[in-house]
């Protein structure tokens, strides 16, 4: 069992805003596997550069963001209470923050950055080297794992994609309109697969999911019995 657990990963990319974070964490509570969110990275390292004022008019001082990064310590764990992952930026919970519509505006900017790619991309691989991992993302089939063992593509509309995020920052308490979300999120894909560096694609052997017509559970089961014929056949 051991033996097959080990560096046993699983690799869930997408367009923002496809679920894919939640269809991951109940795919890793199902089968007891280690959730990684490699999006709150970027994130976190999005708040740490808007509070370092690293970038100005939308354009980043890539040196200087670069020069912070090998200290800055990313952190993720469990809060029992609240039944959820955060993240934490040099020991500070910073996991609200980064999901508000000031960090989601430019963490597509900072996530084009190779300099930013690179350190990520490394702790990553570093992250994932011992259990079984379930890695959600936009280039963990393409880039961080070619060689994973199952690699789903989640898809949906932009228009079902806003409505999900309207209603998750509306339950926030965030004063946003559906038409600025809507934006935020045609935005953010053009830039994720525009970008020059790891754009969003879809591999070929990866799955494709489209989950605009389905429910949370319909997915998870779905994704689930594909990921335990693999799993079950592995030496
Ligand atoms: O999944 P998310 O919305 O939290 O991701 C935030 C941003 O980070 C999104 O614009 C794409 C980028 N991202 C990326 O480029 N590569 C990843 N592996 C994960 C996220």
């Amino acid at each position: 069992m051991e033996k097959k657990r080990k560096g046993f990963i699983v690799a869930v990319d997408g367009y923002s805003s496809t679920g894919k974070s939640t269809v991951s964490k109940l795919l890793a509570a199902r089968l007891g596997f280690t959730y990684i969110d490699t999006g709150a990275m970027y994130r976190v390292v999005t708040l740490k550069a808007l509070r370092e004022g690293v970038i100005h008019d939308g354009v980043v001082d890539e040196e200087r963001l670069g020069s912070l990064l090998p200290a800055l310590k990313i952190g993720f764990l469990y809060n029992e209470g609240k039944k959820r992952y955060e993240s934490y930026l040099d020991g500070e919970l910073v996991e609200d923050m980064i999901r508000g519509m000031e960090v989601s505006d430019k963490v597509s900017l900072i996530a084009a950055l190779p300099v930013v790619r690179k350190v990520l991309v490394e702790k990553q691989r570093e992250m994932a080297k011992e259990g079984a991992v379930i890695m959600d993302g936009r280039d963990i089939g393409s880039v961080v794992f070619p060689d994973a063992d199952v690699k789903f593509f989640l898809t949906a509309s932009s228009e079902v994609r806003a409505e999900r995020r309207y209603r998750e920052l509306l339950a926030k308490g965030e004063t946003v309109t559906f038409d600025e979300v809507r934006a935020n999120v045609e935005k953010r894909d053009y830039i994720d697969e525009h970008r020059a560096v790891s754009p969003l694609r879809k591999v070929p052997d990866a799955v494709e999911i489209d989950n605009g017509n389905l429910t949370i559970d319909e997915e998870v089961r779905e994704m689930a019995a594909i990921i335990m014929r693999k799993y079950e056949s592995r030496d």
